[in-house]
C-alpha cells in the first residue's frame, strides 16, 4: 500500500511558528515520525508540502493511479479551498484529514473544514500523533479490502 502525506502552509515552520500551539519539534522532525509510522503499519510514504494552493491541487491530481490513499493536512488551506476538496473528489482516492492541533477547539473561522466531505475520518488534536493515526487507519482498512 502507498500513501501519499500532504501538508499545506506554513507547516515548513514547524518548531517556529506558535511553538505553544505547534510544540518544537521541526517539519524534518514530522517527517522523520511519518516515515516511521509508515514503516510500523507496513505502508509505504511519501510526503510533500506546499505553501501554494495550485501545487496541492497538482499534486493531488497526479496522485491518482500512483497512490492508494492519502492523508491531508491543509493547514489554512482546510477553512478556505474549494480547489482542494474538489481535487480530492476528483482524485477519488480515500483520503483522511489531519491536523496538531484541534481546529474545533480553536478560533470560529477554523471551525469550517472544506476537507473533511472528501474524508473517511479526521484526526485532530494529537500532534504528530494524529498522522500516525491516520496512517494505521488507511491500513487496516486496506487489508480488510
Ligand atoms: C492546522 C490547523 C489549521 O487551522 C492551521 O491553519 C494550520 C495547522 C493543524 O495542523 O493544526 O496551519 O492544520
Amino acid at each position: 500500500m502507498k500513501i501519499l502525506v500532504l501538508n499545506g502552509p506554513n507547516l515548513n515552520m514547524l518548531g517556529v511558528r506558535e511553538p505553544a500551539l505547534y510544540g518544537n519539534r521541526t517539519y524534518a522532525d514530522l517527517v522523520r515520525f511519518i516515515e516511521a509510522s509508515a514503516r510500523d503499519a507496513g505502508v509505504e510514504v511519501e510526503v510533500f508540502q506546499s505553501n501554494h494552493e495550485g501545487a496541492l491541487v497538482d499534486r493531488i491530481q497526479s496522485a491518482r493511479g500512483a497512490f492508494d490513499a492519502l492523508v491531508v493536512n491543509a493547514a489554512a488551506y482546510t477553512h478556505t479551498s474549494v480547489a482542494i476538496l474538489d481535487a480530492l473528489k476528483a482524485a477519488g482516492l480515500p483520503a483522511v484529514e489531519v491536523h496538531l492541533t484541534d481546529p474545533g477547539r480553536r478560533e470560529r473561522f477554523r471551525h469550517i473544514s472544506f476537507v473533511k466531505p472528501a474524508a473517511l475520518a479526521t484526526f485532530a488534536g494529537m500532534g504528530f500523533g494524529s498522522y500516525s493515526r491516520a496512517i494505521r487507519y488507511l491500513a487496516e482498512r486496506f487489508r480488510r479490502g
